[in-house]
């Protein structure tokens, strides 16, 4: 139920601390650490190779998933579109391991990849946030998001959900295989769950800046470099989904490979800059369409030369920046959906679960 809530993607990324921290301690052992069920684990370190599959924001959040894999636990991941994969099937690796991840378990894209995948005889884990799916019962293995049920059409807390799982996933096997790994994920974690709430407790100012970019304007960007490129792809499909306003998400290093052609005085740009490797990069690229008369809305992380951003997140570690900086590009993309009468939580030609092919 939404209760006083007056939509329930509101409420949902309202809740999306709370679905963080039921993470890490559905995923935490007697012992208080992190930790997945061990078929899963074993079957995870036997593969060679990854093939991440899924659509829409799973999709996005399977990009995310490739880092955390390759990085904490050492095997190469593909990431594909399901409805791309299932009729184009590319090379596969000697023993590879497939991860369907899907919110609903349901969507048909993404089994016919799973039946595809199961007449060809390789392991499949699907991850999940309905125990029981179809996608859930067809799979060998699967991982649950605890998110509680997610109802509004924009999915929100069930990415940040997927991301949290991924992460625990990668770092319990490369904690397995021994790799060098620096950092206390579920210290992270926690942290990262404190940044989503500050971000959930200032949505005042981010219907502010919702307004201010984009009140009056029939298009709009999002631009990042590395992990920051796969979080505003997902930034620009909520806001296209639930406002109607046309928006593209891409990489910023290829602004002058085209797109660039389009910014006028006055298009909405939003910039994310959390890495730092790649933060001056990106700088380079805000000033570009800046010159080119774009009203840019830098959002960046504590510590990366932050003076003149209009948002700046909190600190998290650098592979979690992705469960924080979406917050504030749902709430601008919901504030934006509010301010032009949209339906929210049901918006024109989309159902929450897409059942066919
Ligand atoms: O239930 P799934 O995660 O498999 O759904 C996949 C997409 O249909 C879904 O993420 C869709 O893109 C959302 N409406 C995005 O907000």
């Amino acid at each position: 139920e939404k209760g006083t809530y007056p939509h329930y993607m509101l409420k949902e990324m309202d809740e999306q601390p709370g679905v963080v921290r039921k993470i890490i301690q559905e995923y935490s052992n007697d012992a208080g650490e992190l930790t997945i069920d061990e078929a899963i684990l074993s079957a995870i370190s036997e593969s060679d190779r990854i093939y991440i599959i899924a659509a829409g924001t799973s999709y996005h959040a399977g990009l995310v998933g490739k880092q955390y894999f390759e990085k904490l636990a050492g095997i190469p991941v593909e990431v594909h579109i399901a409805s791309e994969f299932g009729y184009n099937i590319p090379l596969l690796s000697e023993k590879p391991l497939f991860i369907f991840i899907s919110q609903s378990g349901e969507t048909a894209d993404s089994r016919q990849v799973l039946v595809k995948v199961k007449e060809l005889g390789y392991p499949a884990l699907t991850i999940t946030n309905v125990a029981g799916s179809t996608l859930s019962r067809e799979a060998d293995y699967t991982l649950l998001l605890y998110a509680g049920p997610e109802i509004a059409v924009a999915s929100t807390k069930a990415y940040v959900a997927q991301l949290a799982v991924l992460a625990i996933s990668a770092y319990v096997t490369g904690k397995r295989k021994g790799r060098k790994i620096d950092f206390d994920l579920k210290h992270e974690l926690a942290i990262a769950a404190n940044a989503i709430q500050t971000i959930v407790d200032s949505k005042e100012e981010l219907h502010k800046i919702s307004k201010e970019y984009l009140s009056h304007t029939r298009n709009a960007f999002f631009i990042g470099r590395t992990i920051d490129y796969y979080v505003s792809l997902e930034g620009a499909l909520k806001l296209k989904e639930i406002s109607y306003i046309q928006a593209e998400g891409f990489a910023g290093g290829e602004l002058k490979h085209g797109t660039i052609a389009l910014i006028e005085k006055g298009t909405p740009v939003f910039a994310l800059v959390t890495q730092a490797p790649v933060a001056l990069n990106i700088r380079g690229n805000v000033k570009e369409v800046v010159a080119r008369g774009a009203n840019a809305c830098v959002i960046s992380m504590e510590g990366l030369d932050e003076h003149d951003d209009r948002l700046v997140i909190p600190k998290v570690h650098p592979l979690l920046t992705p469960l924080v900086s979406v917050v504030p590009l749902q709430f601008i993309s919901y504030y934006a959906a509010l301010d032009r009468g949209c339906d929210v939580d049901k918006p024109r030609n989309l159902a929450k679960s897409v059942t066919v092919e």
